[in-house]
């Protein structure tokens, strides 16, 4: 089983560059058409938030464009960049969402050795995170339920400080009550999240965790406390998470062509490497 992880995607209105630099719906189409020269096709594909830009009908249709082709099922999650009604709109096929409220579900399947938890953290009007006691409880509880059935968690914004200053400052509140629940359930294999441009990994609560690069920009590696907020178009990336049977195992996967591949072999024959 393989689930890749795309994040950030920032889809713009059509002639739109996000920030006046990244044409974040070329990019998205790159790196699915990456994906998709892969030798091993993914069962299936997660956005961890910030689908578009400004959560707007119109971005939400170029995004549903470009994922309409794809061979392989996909879930969403929404970050601080979207609107959770305009994501009801335009993506109405995940079934166990409830008809307003939060973005947040439970999906299984009767092939899946595992569940994924989908959680909201938006709060709207604000870039960074939260996670209330309404959440956290739903959250609880469906862990409650399924104490012995291994659980990938979903969530846009990330629960660990990451040292880069001025991502930290719109990072998730809650965090302190989001690991206590870790703490309390160990069926949590990994918790993945979006909202740093960046494959980040930390523990917390005892659990793996980690962000995923953009598709699009990247955001600048500084971990001063006072990081200006800045980006720089590094290669654009994604994850793919593989279940080993025991647990997941991920790999960071540049979406850029590259050249290769080549055999660990002189033209002789001689293994010079493996
Ligand atoms: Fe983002
Ligand atoms: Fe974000």
């Amino acid at each position: 089983m393989l689930i890749a992880q795309f994040s950030d995607t920032h889809i713009k209105p059509a002639g739109q560059l996000a920030y006046g630099v990244a044409d974040t719906h070329q990019m998205l189409q790159s790196a699915l058409d990456h994906l998709q020269g892969l030798p091993q096709r993914p069962d299936l594909l997660v956005i961890t938030g910030d689908l578009v830009d400004a959560g707007s009908v119109v971005e939400y249709q170029r995004l549903q464009n470009l994922l309409n082709d794809l061979p392989m099922p996909y879930l969403l999650i929404a970050g601080n960049h979207d609107d959770r009604d305009h994501m009801r709109q335009v993506f109405p096929h995940h079934p166990w969402l409830e008809p307003q409220g939060f973005w947040q579900y439970r999906a299984q399947a009767s092939d899946w050795p595992f569940q994924i938890l989908a959680l909201d953290t938006v709060n709207a009007g604000e870039s960074g995170g939260r996670l209330c006691p309404q959440r956290l409880n739903w959250f609880a509880q469906q862990l409650e339920q399924s104490p012995h059935v291994p659980t990938l968690v979903m969530m846009h914004h990330p629960p660990f400080a990451t040292g880069i200053g001025h991502m930290d400052a719109i990072g998730l509140a809650d965090a302190a009550s989001f690991a206590d629940i870790l703490r309390q359930h160990p069926q949590i294999d990994l918790v993945i999240c979006g909202h740093l441009h960046r494959n980040i990994r930390a523990t917390v609560g005892g659990r793996a965790v980690m962000t995923a690069p953009s598709t699009a920009h990247t955001v600048q590696l500084d971990v001063a406390p006072d990081a200006g907020a800045m980006f720089r178009m590094e290669p654009p990336a994604y994850l793919m998470h593989w279940w080993s049977g025991t647990g997941w195992v991920t790999h960071h996967v540049n979406a850029v062509q590259s050249p290769g591949p080549y055999p660990f072999f002189h033209p002789d024959g001689q293994l010079i490497m493996a």
